[in-house]
């Protein structure tokens, strides 16, 4: 989260969020409550939303809400309308929180792709919470945010720290790394989107029926991963990206076995699925391998991304 600044009279807040993937990600027997108990290692990568927030809305509409996308996006896949979004529900929390309804026009402009496996919906409801305390001058303390987080969504509270950091309980329980090694390293992946989204509850779903013998406890993050991370050395930490998610998204969608195996054939170091998917990322050495594999990639994809990672988590980028 960005240093903080006092102001309650300004007009316009820009705050950026940015996309995460999971290097990792172990997924037990669902709970009572249907959520997941899972283990992983969150990476927040250089692919961005920014969402701005300016003094408006209404006594019906506290939050209005638009967007523009980037071409490579579908924008009219996200619910725009008043309850329909969780920007609208970050409102309403914060809102909550300090006993008063927030006002605003949100506005946000989108680069992550939409149901991709990114945490873009998770990354606008965050950047959401840190614009409206910013405009309000609202002064919200960061384990306040963090909380709060944490019932907007499972990926929301990472989406605030960003970096690399590990994920308990339903993915809200997040601790960053502190190794200098794992903070101070830079890992370029190759990202490739894919033109329809999945659904996580559906790829959840489908993880518990290929594998109704999912334990419930005893998912954690093996030793092996986080020495992988530290040693800075991409071959080391290909051998050990792992996602459990990934065999019900394959069953799911069989053309993103495709995509796996091309960006293997074009050089990748490894690839896997982001997330609940679709999104397939692959690590590379570094920025020319990267270029390198996204360029051999273009030939039979149209959107191909090339991002580094880790970045910070959302943090404002105006204020005027
Ligand atoms: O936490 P969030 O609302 O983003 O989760 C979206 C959906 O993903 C949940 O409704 C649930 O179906 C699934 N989920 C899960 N276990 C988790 C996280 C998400 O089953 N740990």
């Amino acid at each position: 989260m960005s240093a903080r600044t006092a102001h309650g009279d300004g007009r316009s807040v820009t705050v950026r969020a940015p996309a995460k993937i999971n290097l990792y990600l172990a997924v037990g027997a669902p709970r009572p409550d249907g959520y997941h108990p899972l283990a992983t290692v969150y990476q927040a990568i250089g692919l961005y939303d920014d969402v701005t927030a300016r003094p408006g809305g209404s006594g019906t509409v506290p939050v209005q809400l638009d967007l523009t996308a980037s071409d490579h996006v579908d924008g009219s896949a996200v619910p725009l309308a008043p309850g329909t979004n969780l920007v609208h529900r970050a409102a309403e929390l914060l809102g909550a929180h300090h006993g008063r309804t927030l006002r605003a026009d949100v506005h946000v402009e989108k680069d992550i792709p939409v149901a991709g496996g990114l945490a873009g919906g998770s990354a606008d409801a965050a950047a959401t919470l840190v614009a409206l305390d910013r405009l309000h001058d609202l002064q919200t303390p960061d384990d306040d945010l963090l909380a709060i987080a944490a019932e907007l969504g499972s990926d929301v509270p990472f989406c605030l720290l960003g970096g690399t950091a590990a994920g308990v309980g339903r993915g809200e329980q997040v601790a960053p790394y502190a190794d200098p090694a794992i903070v101070d390293a830079t890992w370029w992946w190759v990202v490739v989107p894919s033109r329809e989204g999945l659904s996580t509850p559906r790829v959840f779903a489908h993880h518990d029926r290929l594998r109704p013998d999912a334990a419930a406890e005893g998912v954690v993050v093996p030793d092996r991963v986080i020495a992988a991370l530290a040693s800075q050395d991409p071959e080391l930490l290909g051998q050990v990206l792992h996602n459990d998610l990934q065999l019900p998204a394959l069953d799911l969608r069989p053309d993103l076995v495709d995509v796996l195996e091309a960006g293997e054939a074009a050089g990748a170091v490894r690839g896997i699925v982001s997330g609940s998917g679709p999104t397939c990322v692959f690590l590379c050495t570094d920025a020319d391998h990267a270029r390198e594999v996204a360029e051999r990639l273009r030939a039979a994809y149209d959107v191909v991304l090339v991002a580094t990672g880790p970045v910070a988590g959302v943090h404002r980028v105006e204020y005027v």
